[in-house]
């Protein structure tokens, strides 16, 4: 039985409950990235919500640790054991047991289970803690304990957050292959590998850095599994393991070079990088210039300036991707499902960076033949962030040539960097704290609009300025949040916009209610006052119940396009983020091409009779588990409370969902789409209108249509258009010819005389003249630097178009002739065009005047 399997059985024995590893991406925003098993329970830890009823928890949680907090991406492929994205299995108590239980299942677990020998293995614990040593000594001789102070024994999810003091189990991996400095237990070697981490959660630790105990406290495991794999299949690196070769294999085949320990680097960093482009890609993360996805473009940059290395020139990372999908697809078998697109998107992103790897290689050669001593730490910066060439790589480069970077300005550049980075994704939401609300209560409505109130007697609690700082009053004129005892407003959440409304004391006005959001299970509202507004003050607080139901409308439109989109294009569209609001609802999904027309009208059609077929709406509360069995899809945007609401329409929809909808989708009305769009390498978007505004939407159509009928008066706008497009081209024509036949004429008698110089077809503007006019004889001449010609017409007179050109022909040096009415000359000596010019008219007058 693997490893991961035999974690959670054991922990499942000892009373824990087993749950599913959580999105890389949490929801709120408080990390970059899950760096650990215990971040889907840290607001039960800060008892900011309740602990689960069965206070007992046990995972194998995917961790990410690179760009955040806990960075590991710089060393990876240089040591044995970093990784970016790796499995945390981690056994965790709400309260319940602490250090004495903790410690014994730990103990239990490494020497019955995995079979571990006592004799490789050391623990350290933090250098105050005495409870630790003591309960270590009952299990492993006290001279194997080590006291080591907050660097490497106090542990702390982020800048903020649940955090204490803990205690680390070591394997000792024997000397033979270990021999650096480092390599003694306690130091930063890789002999002592340490597999295990045990927290003791004590404390809360806020922005200042204060530490607040904790309601209770609690404990918190994490054990690498790839190390302990790769310790139970006797490897000295995780890289040699079962988990990595695979992909280490696969990179040396597509560079056709075996893969030595010594000098694979470059092997390690494409085997580590692909896993967690798979599983960013997979989760919905994609390549971006800022926040997450810039971090998903640095791996898969990093990755392949690796392949570069080893001489690959193309595409390749996508490859290895599938093997991931592979090899991981059993256990996580969305990458499975999801694998075509993600090839597709890594693919892109690869040949895009394939692109400027040769210019920064380019910039790098530039640069290095104009350096003596020390390598500009600017053009290293750019080369690292701008064409994705890690330091360390710079570094090497640099090193044959005993070169150094000027490390002061790479570091401040960087730093630069990282606050930009952070200021990406910071501020998206996490300003406001559930923790600030302290113990407020709140009576809310959970269900569907149906169930929901739209008014309510209620009582203000707690109110807060438009920065969130808690205030007792909200002004007259002014803008703030309230929090109400009993609340009827549905708040923003899975993509769709919160409720407005009012409130109303004794009938009057109070305040408009400009949005509701969520924080920490309470509901607030974002209120404009018509009155002073005081905590502890009544009023009605009333629901726009026609905006809410619009919502709605929009909402169930959302799954129902989901649901075609998947049927239409196939099961890899995956919901890459949602905006549903009361007019109008923005749908962005995996796809990697633009939508054709044709297929765009078929979405709406298929939309369109989804809602003709009148499904009644249905939703259900159930186990995640169950929800997905029955075909539920989950977002990994989402995270997912033990129970789960699933919202069904017929066999059409299934999806978990805790928003309004409308109870059958009849009352969506009727749905177009406005628009198809690109948001990012390999996701589209869709922006369409339900319910009364694709009323408005159809009917503004169908005004504007009536007024271009009544403009043009006609039926048939398409006939007319056409006739109005012929009529514009054949104005435009005469236009043109109205110009060119602008010519001086002479009256000789009755007869018309043109002689003049044109730049256009001479003989369609003689065929012209000769329609609008009954005597008349034109000689058109173009000059050009070598050659003169001439086209002659004549109509009912007697001169003689091919006698006429002929003579003239002579001066210029050629020849020409043709018939009575119409001919053509020409010849070489341009400089005698003028004197050509005098004859042509002399032999006119000549024939016509009879001189
Ligand atoms: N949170 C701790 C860690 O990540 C133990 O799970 O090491």
């Amino acid at each position: 039985m693997d490893i991961r399997s035999k974690f959670l059985e054991f922990f499942s024995s000892k009373g824990h409950q087993v749950y599913a590893s959580m999105p890389l991406v949490p929801e709120d925003n408080s990390l970059l990235f899950t760096n650990a098993g215990m971040v889907q329970f840290k607001d039960v830890f800060t008892g900011e919500i309740p602990a689960p009823q069965t206070p007992r928890a046990t995972s194998s949680q995917l961790c990410m640790r690179a760009g955040g907090k806990h960075n590991d991406l710089e060393n990876v492929g240089y040591t044995a054991r970093h990784h970016t994205l790796f499995e945390m299995l981690g056994n965790f108590s709400f309260g319940d047991y602490f250090k004495e239980q903790a410690i014994a299942y730990a103990w239990e677990f490494v020497t019955e289970v995995l079979g571990f020998d006592k004799s490789v293995l050391y623990v350290t614990v933090h250098q105050s803690d005495d409870e630790a040593f003591e309960i270590w000594s009952k299990h492993i001789d006290p001279q194997r304990i080590k006291r080591l102070g907050d660097k490497d024994n106090f542990w702390q999810m982020g800048d903020t957050g649940p955090c204490g003091p803990c205690s680390e189990i070591f394997v000792d991996q024997g000397a033979e292959h270990f021999c650096g400095s480092e390599d003694y237990f306690g130091g930063d070697g890789d002999r002592f590998l340490e597999i295990w981490n045990l927290v003791f959660m004590q404390y809360q630790r806020d922005a200042l850095g204060n530490l607040t105990p904790l309601p209770k406290p609690s404990i918190d495991t994490g054990m690498g599994l790839e190390r302990v794999v790769a310790l139970l299949e006797g490897k000295r690196s995780n890289f040699d393991s079962s988990i990595f070769m695979p992909l280490i294999q696969k990179v040396a085949s597509i560079c056709g070079k075996p893969y030595h320990y010594d000098k694979g680097a470059s092997y390690r960093v494409i085997a580590d990088h692909a896993r967690s482009v798979a599983f960013l890609l997979a989760q919905g993360v994609h390549f971006d210039k800022e926040g997450r996805g810039y971090v998903l473009r640095r791996i898969l940059r990093r990755a392949v300036r690796h392949g570069y290395l080893l001489g690959i020139k193309e595409p390749f990372l996508f490859e290895i991707i599938q093997e991931v999908c592979l090899q991981m697809g059993g256990i996580y078998p969305y990458l499975l499902e999801r694998q075509n697109i993600m090839i597709q998107e890594c693919k892109n992103e690869e040949e895009r960076f394939f692109e400027t790897l040769e210019s920064g290689m380019q910039l790098f050669n530039k640069e290095l033949s104009q350096t003596s001593v020390i390598f500009s730490g600017e053009v290293a910066f750019k080369l690292y962030d701008t064409y994705g060439f890690p330091l360390d790589l710079t570094l090497d480069m640099l090193r044959d040539r005993n070169l150094e970077i000027d490390m002061q300005t790479f570091d401040q550049c960087m730093s630069k960097q990282k606050e930009m980075a952070r200021a990406s994704w910071k501020g998206s939401g996490g300003e406001f704290k559930g923790g600030d609300l302290g113990n407020v209560t709140q009576i809310t409505q959970e269900n569907s609009y149906l169930e929901q109130p739209c008014y309510t007697q209620s009582k203000i609690t707690m109110a807060f300025d438009e920065n969130f700082r808690q205030i007792t009053e909200i002004l007259e004129g002014q803008k703030g949040w309230i929090v109400l005892d009993n609340n009827p407003f549905y708040p923003q959440g899975g993509g769709a916009i919160g409720d407005s409304g009012w409130f109303f004391t004794r009938d009057q006005l109070a305040a408009d209610v400009l949005d509701s959001r969520k924080y920490a299970e309470i509901t607030l509202n974002q209120v404009l006052a018509h009155c002073d507004l005081k905590v502890g003050d009544s009023l009605e607080a009333r629901v726009d119940t026609m905006r809410q139901k619009e919502i709605a409308k929009h909402h169930s439109g959302t799954h129902l396009l989901h649901s075609a989109l998947r049927d239409l294009l196939g099961e890899q569209v995956a919901q890459a983020g949602s905006l549903v609001e009361n007019h109008r609802l923005r749908f962005d999904f995996t796809f990697s091409r633009a939508l054709t027309s044709f297929e765009l009208q078929d979405l709406q059609d298929r939309v369109n009779t989804l809602i003709a077929t009148c499904i009644p709406m249905q939703t259900q509360e159930t186990s995640l588990d169950e929800a997905k069995k029955q075909g539920a899809i989950a977002l990994f945007s989402e995270k997912y409370a033990d129970k789960v609401r699933v919202v069904q329409f017929g066999d059409v929809s299934c999806e978990l969902c805790g928003g309004i909808h409308i109870a059958n989708s009849g009352e969506i009305g009727s749905f177009y789409i406005l628009k198809e769009s690109g948001v990012s390498s390999g996701v589209r978007r869709i922006e369409a209108v339900c319910g009364e505004s694709a009323y408005l939407y159809a009917k503004n159509l169908i005004l504007e249509m009536a007024t271009l009928k009544e403009q043009l008066k006609t039926q048939d706008l398409s006939a007319s258009i056409q006739k109005l497009t012929e009529e514009n081209k054949r104005l435009k024509k005469m236009g043109q010819n109205q110009a060119s036949l602008d010519f001086e004429i002479q009256k000789i008698g009755d007869a018309s005389v043109i002689i003049a110089e044109t730049k256009e077809n001479g003989k369609e503007i003689i065929d012209q003249l000769k329609n609008q006019n009954d005597k008349i004889a034109i000689l058109l001449f173009q000059q050009t630097e070598d050659k003169v010609s001439f086209v002659a017409g004549v109509k009912n007179l007697p001169l003689k178009a091919g006698i006429w050109v002929k003579e003239i022909a002579q001066v210029v040096g050629g020849n020409g002739g043709g018939r009575d009415d119409f001919a053509t000359a020409g010849g070489k000596d341009t400089h005698r065009l003028q004197e050509a010019l005098q004859k042509a008219q002399m032999y006119a007058d000549q024939i016509l005047k009879g001189e």
